[in-house]
């Protein structure tokens, strides 16, 4: 019993959320180690459908306890909105919720500077999704951000707003020509959310390491995806943390031996929401078909998200990085509506093949896809569990893949639906 990770391999959405849950009844733990409340990770029961995007996917299964780590940054209004939305639905948080005293909290002019910032790029906008994601990781890099520990010394708490407020409401009236923010409306909200999460806060560094010491299970349960990794994803498109592997020890504070599963989430063919590369990205009928029947809608900003074929090329790179031996491939329901499905194996740039995944923009624009086509299925039986139920044409879809990327399949999801599962 140690910890496994579930990360998106790809530009997020993949299904982490449905796979997290599913896994969930398994481990003692659910902790998320990085992103905020740019993730929205659906979970469906029984056709009840729950958005999550800062509270751990697991929280769905009564037994299990969710953490969120200090690699995390976290919105007072998201987390709020977040337990309420739960309790009402007569999910119960208390106890069961432990947030990190060392994570970072997103203060109103994160948020502000987010939107600011996008509307006035000199290059291309990102895309992001307006939630202070990017500015309070600069905070934190800078040694200036507020963490969770910092509530509890309330003069400390307000001098550092006041320091962080003052360069922030320059940068508000010089640059952007707004209207200063209040320090006062921000302590009095913030000592208010101090007092609603006070019973969650704990040392959650020293909890997990304890758990894992006491051979208690983890899944630790990545935000975004691969591609959107700062340090690996197609940068600058990508959000400001790290979702690859090496983000659930910094995230979480567990050393790397620690970990011994590490599962990546992989959608049958590929989709982005924000701007950035997109070497498989088809803006024609079949785009718009992903789209349709994928429902490619963002579960956090509700934007459409862009469609395109599954990118192998892509995921060798992903699987590389991140080490996954196993595969949960999701949505594969989707492409029963097509006749023939693409998959992207190769990458041509000025007619030469690539060997690696490139690093730069300007490539990654230009290059020309090698594609593989396959013969679709015709329907999914009904209640299909077990890999044998599955048409012979998705089997080798899915050996395709494995064949490819030389990993395991371990699970197909065949519907957003948690009994919706077939176990290979
Ligand atoms: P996450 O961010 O990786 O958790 O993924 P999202 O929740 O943002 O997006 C995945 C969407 O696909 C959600 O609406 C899920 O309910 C849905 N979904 C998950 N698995 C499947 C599946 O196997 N088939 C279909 N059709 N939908 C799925
Ligand atoms: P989940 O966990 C898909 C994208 C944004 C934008 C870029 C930077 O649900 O898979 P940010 O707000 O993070 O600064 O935006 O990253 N992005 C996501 N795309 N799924 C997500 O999360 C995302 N979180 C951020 O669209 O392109
Ligand atoms: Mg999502």
């Amino acid at each position: 019993m140690a910890v496994t990770v579930i990360l998106g391999t790809q530009w997020g959405d993949e299904g982490k959320g449905k796979i997290v849950d599913l896994l969930s009844d398994n481990y003692d733990i659910v902790a998320r180690y990085q992103g905020g409340a740019n993730a929205g990770h659906t979970v469906v029961i029984n056709g009840k459908k729950f958005i999550l995007h800062l509270i751990p996917s697991g929280i769905l299964h009564p037994n299990t306890v969710c953490v969120i780590g200090n690699g995390t940054v976290i919105d007072p209004d998201a987390l709020i909105n977040e337990i309420n939305m739960l309790e009402q639905e007569g999910i119960h948080v208390k106890n069961r919720l432990l947030i990190s005293h060392k994570a970072h909290l997103i203060m109103p002019y994160h948020k502000l500077l987010d939107t600011l910032s996008e509307s006035t790029r000199s290059q291309k906008a990102i895309g992001t999704t307006g939630r202070g994601i990017g500015p309070a990781y600069i905070d934190k890099f800078s040694r200036v951000g507020i963490r969770i520990v910092d509530l509890l010394n309330k003069e400390d708490f307000a001098a550092k707003l006041r320091f962080n407020l003052n360069e922030k409401n320059n940068i508000l009236k010089a640059l952007y020509h707004t209207e200063e923010l209040n320090i006062d409306e921000i302590i009095d909200k913030y000592l208010e959310f101090d007092k609603i999460i006070d019973p969650y806060i704990k040392d959650t560094t020293t909890y997990l390491n304890q758990a894992i010491a006491d051979s208690k299970s983890i899944l630790a349960e990545g935000a975004q995806g691969a591609m959107l990794d700062v340090d690996h994803g197609t940068y600058p498109f990508v959000t400001s943390s790290n979702p690859t592997v090496g983000g659930a020890c910094t995230g979480l504070g567990i050393p790397p031996t620690a970990i011994n599963r590490i599962i990546g989430v992989v959608k049958a063919y590929s989709t982005r929401v924000g701007n950035g590369p997109f070497p498989t990205e088809q803006n024609n009928s079949d785009g718009d078909m992903l789209r349709k029947y994928g429902d490619e809608f963002g579960s956090t900003t509700g934007r459409p998200r862009r469609c395109g074929w599954l990118d192998l090329f892509a995921l060798k790179y992903s699987a590389m990085i991140n080490g996954f031996e196993e595969i949960a491939i999701t949505k594969i329901d989707v492409l029963t509506n097509f006749d023939k499905i693409k998959i992207c194996t190769g990458y041509k740039y000025q007619g030469k093949e690539l060997k690696t995944f490139p690093a730069d923009n300007q490539t990654l624009d230009q290059v020309e896809c090698q594609y593989t086509e396959l013969p679709s299925w015709k329907s999914i039986p009904k209640n299909a569990k077990v890999f044998s139920d599955l048409p012979l044409e998705m089997k080798k879809y899915v050996e395709f893949i494995e064949q490819y990327l030389g990993r395991r399949v371990c699970l197909i999801s065949t519907g957003p639906g948690r009994d919706e599962i077939v176990k290979v």
